[in-house]
């Protein structure tokens, strides 16, 4: 509820006072590019602005300010002729002071919370089935699959098809040059080299991507029966947080020394990929948390094109992080249950595999994996949000 609406600062500003204490400024400018009259803002399904910047006056002055008499709405109108009525609420929830801006900031992300070995405890996990039919299930799945990096569907059908539906759930599959899914299956067999147990090093999947998989789904079909075999997982921005602090020399080197990946492969149906990217092991956000983790040693190409001075630094600095990455106080260790599907964030947390120890031992070992790109997971967790909330206003005007 607002108490009173004036112009103020040369007319440049309206000036909101609550009922409840305090005031909000807003911008004559802002208010006009957010005008909602129906020349300004196409309403209905697609709710986009139609007033073009070419025609925003941005030295435009409020004329009029008027709150209406149950206090619900502020009729105002601008030095170009254009008027407006401004629901209360709706300038509430965008005013510019940090309590409302925190509220849509966690609409945009829920935040992280980063983890150690210790979570192989409190592993986030649902039931497959649960989160496939209800709502609340996959919001939960989606909100740990943000905050942890990992959530573990229980549960899941034992037949290929399982990854696919998830994605379609969430949103569609993310594909790369592999195609929508992949399979991953060892026969232990040691004249394949296709098919070895051998050890997987921690890694995070397709680095040579610039736009790389923001979420990994990996789904244990069949189980492998000897000894070996286990998942781990390990938290990057975790890591990387303590890196910083313990070897700040080490996390520069890692952030800002360009590492050259490598990708010459082809599709199953022949046609040929050759992808190259430049780019660090380490990408931060504006405020140093870790963005994105480029971790990977079979998709590294032999060209290193950096100034050799920079070369031997950055190979102690990786080792460095790769041997914090695999120290048990920060890795989790586990074999997967048949049924068992791992969601994961693959541009934060690292993932690999113990050696299949008995190569001997009769039985196939039969992973489907797939990609959702992180835009599509937000996308669905604040539907599902304002869905369950009742509240479909973000939507719109
Ligand atoms: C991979 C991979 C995991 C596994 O092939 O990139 O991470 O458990 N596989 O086989
Ligand atoms: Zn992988």
């Amino acid at each position: 509820m607002a108490s009173e609406a004036s112009i103020v600062s040369g007319s440049r500003r309206l000036l909101v006072r609550w009922a409840d204490g305090g005031q909000s400024e807003y911008p004559a400018v802002w208010l006009r590019d957010n005008c909602h009259c129906s020349k300004c803002y196409t309403a209905g399904s697609i709710h986009v602005r139609t007033l073009l910047m070419e025609h925003l006056d941005v030295d435009c002055t409020l004329t009029k300010a008027e709150l209406s008499t149950d206090a619900q709405s502020i009729s105002v109108s601008w030095s170009d002729g254009c008027s407006c009525s401004f629901p209360v609420d709706w300038l509430r929830q965008r005013a510019f002071e940090p309590g409302p801006q925190r509220q849509r900031a966690a609409l945009h992300r829920p935040g992280t919370v980063t983890w150690g070995a210790e979570m192989a405890q409190s592993l986030p996990r649902l039931p497959y089935d649960l989160v496939m039919s209800e709502d609340a299930a996959m919001l939960e799945a989606l909100l740990n699959l943000e905050r942890y990096g990992l959530v573990l569907l229980e549960g899941a059908p034992k037949r290929p098809g399982a990854v696919r539906a998830f994605c379609e759930k969430v949103a569609f599959m993310r594909t790369s040059h592999f195609g929508d899914e992949f399979t991953v299956r060892v026969k232990v067999d040691p004249n394949s080299i296709a098919y070895t147990g051998n050890n997987i090093e921690i890694h995070t999947d397709s680095c040579y991507y610039d736009y790389m998989p923001g979420i990994q789904l990996l789904h244990f079909i069949v189980q492998y029966e000897g000894k070996g075999g286990e998942t781990q997982l390990a938290d990057g921005a975790k890591v990387c947080e303590d890196l910083r602090r313990e070897d700040p020399q080490a996390f520069h080197t890692l952030a800002t020394v360009p590492v050259d990946f490598k990708n010459v492969t082809k599709s199953d149906n022949g046609q040929a990929h050759f992808k190259l990217l430049k780019a660090p092991v380490i990408t931060t956000d504006s405020e140093g948390a870790l963005q994105c983790l480029r971790f990977t040693t079979s998709q590294r190409d032999s060209y290193f094109s950096v100034p050799l001075d920079q070369v031997e630094p950055w190979y102690k600095a990786k080792k460095k992080l790769l041997n914090m990455l695999y120290d048990e106080k920060y890795i989790i260790k586990r074999k997967m249950n048949e049924g068992d599907m791992i969601v994961f964030d693959n541009v934060r947390l690292v993932h690999g595999r113990e050696p299949l120890y008995e190569s001997d031992k009769v039985g196939e070992r039969h992973l489907e994996g797939g990609y959702i790109d992180w835009d599509e997971a937000r996308s669905r967790r604040r539907v599902l949000q304002e869905k369950l909330a009742g509240n479909p206003s973000g939507y719109g005007f």
